[in-house]
């Protein structure tokens, strides 16, 4: 092995305080920044009516019609409707969401 591969003692304990250190410094900053009331969490909604305090579609059953597709993913642009944008999602992410369909039993 040669001289230049080798660290002193005094150069690991200083790399190894400088890893400790930074640590340190990493948990205070999580600490301080993200505990229960200031963490962001993650969101279901990212974009659709952000204005109102609760998204909330109804339907009458009778207007269903035969069938209707509904979105659980949050991403269609013709939300509350399935419009596919699931698949995308579910690619990108790994997610495995998809639609609510509500169909009329054949007689
Ligand atoms: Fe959201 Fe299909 S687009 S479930």
């Amino acid at each position: 092995m040669s001289a230049s591969n080798t660290f002193s003692k005094a150069e690991l304990v200083t790399a190894i305080s400088v890893s400790f250190g930074a640590a340190a410094v990493g948990v205070l900053i999580y600490k301080t920044f993200c505990n229960k009331d200031k963490c962001v969490k993650p969101k279901v909604n990212l974009d659709l009516q952000k204005d109102n305090p609760k998204v909330v579609h109804a339907f009458d059953i009778e207007d269903l019609g035969d069938k209707a597709v509904y979105c659980r993913c949050w991403r269609s642009k013709k939300f509350p409707y399935c419009d596919g944008a699931h698949a995308k999602h579910n690619q990108e992410t790994g997610d495995n969401v998809g639609p609510l369909i509500i169909k009329r039993k054949e007689a």
